[in-house]
């Protein structure tokens, strides 16, 4: 927060928005008419899960940033439909959500092992627990969009590095598309996003002893095409300045000025295949909607020989 908050530009890490209050909002943002990602992938999931299980044929079904892990229960279902048993290892940075979402799998799910992991997946895979057996891990939701293009081939280049051949990784990623669709999906009508991005705000203050007021500033989303990823801000309406205990730091804003809270990359078909061959992992299978508006990449770890 240090390093983000005091040089220029401004910004913040997007893994703090995901506390017990801000991982509920990004699940009722996703619920929401105009966020399309998160239905639009669930449809591919569905459509295409008996297939991926079928084709992998995994032991362990890693995910990052699992969240609710709605959408993973479509592969849960599918796995439980063709009689093949495997265990869940859901990571997540929210422990209260994690802990729910376990007890919840298992009443729904009796017969499935979880072992659900709580933590920072940019801190870092190396220390993971290697399961042993077939592994397929999913990195879903688009969550690879929230890294610069340098730091998501090296996550991506990490998780590579962790797969034995065999393995798989399924990469959800979010497409290029018309503007209105994208600003309107970071902006939506309930104002729920922007909820979201103030909670952050709350974060801090809980976290650091800070002393922000959520009301002096506002919510800001806008494509970026040069860079081709969605910027959300939150810009202070009036000149400020705040206090952070823990960082015993004051934070000066001028009127108007700006802290970059996340940055959502929206793909090709091409970058995102790019983005998963640098690694060396060679692509499987290519789902998508009708209108293009979503990736969900099927990507398997070659054995030397191939
Ligand atoms: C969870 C990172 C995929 O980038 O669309 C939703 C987060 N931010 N609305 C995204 C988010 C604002 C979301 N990811």
């Amino acid at each position: 927060v240090r390093t983000g908050l005091f040089s220029q530009p401004r910004s913040l890490a997007p893994k703090y928005f995901y506390d017990h209050k801000g991982s509920h909002l990004f699940d009722q943002i996703c619920e929401t008419p105009e966020y399309y990602p998160t239905r639009t992938e669930a449809a591919l999931l569905q459509e295409y899960a008996a297939a991926i299980i079928e084709h992998v044929q995994p032991d362990h079904v890693l995910e990052f940033g699992s969240g609710t892990s709605r959408k993973t229960r479509h592969l849960l279902e599918a796995a439980r439909q063709s009689d093949h048993s495997m265990t869940y290892w859901p990571f997540d940075i929210c422990s209260s959500l994690l802990h729910d979402v376990a007890g919840r799998l298992r009443s729904e799910f009796p017969g499935l092992e979880i072992n659900a992991q709580c933590g920072d997946f940019t801190a870092g895979i190396e220390h993971l627990e290697e399961p042993g057996g077939r592994c397929l891990y999913l990195f879903l939701g688009g969550t690879i969009g929230n890294f610069d293009p340098i730091a998501a081939e090296e996550f991506i280049n990490e998780i590579a590095a962790h797969m034995r051949p065999g393995d798989a990784l399924l990469l959800g990623a979010d497409r290029v598309k018309d503007t209105g669709v994208l600003h309107a999906a970071y902006n939506d009508e309930q104002g729920l996003t922007a909820e979201f991005n103030l909670n952050l705000l709350n974060v801090l203050n809980r976290e650091l002893d800070a002393d922000f007021t959520a009301e002096d500033f506002r919510h800001k989303a806008v494509f970026n095409e040069q860079d081709s990823q969605i910027e959300m801000y939150l810009v202070a309406e009036k000149q400020q300045s705040v206090y952070l205990g823990q960082l015993d730091r004051v934070l000066e804003l001028e009127q108007e000025e700006a802290i970059l809270t996340e940055i959502s990359r929206k793909f090709s078909r091409q970058s995102i295949r790019h983005l998963i061959e640098t690694s060396g992992l060679v692509e499987t299978a290519h789902y998508e909607p009708d209108n293009g508006w979503y990736s969900l990449v099927l990507a398997g770890k070659p054995h030397l020989s191939d």
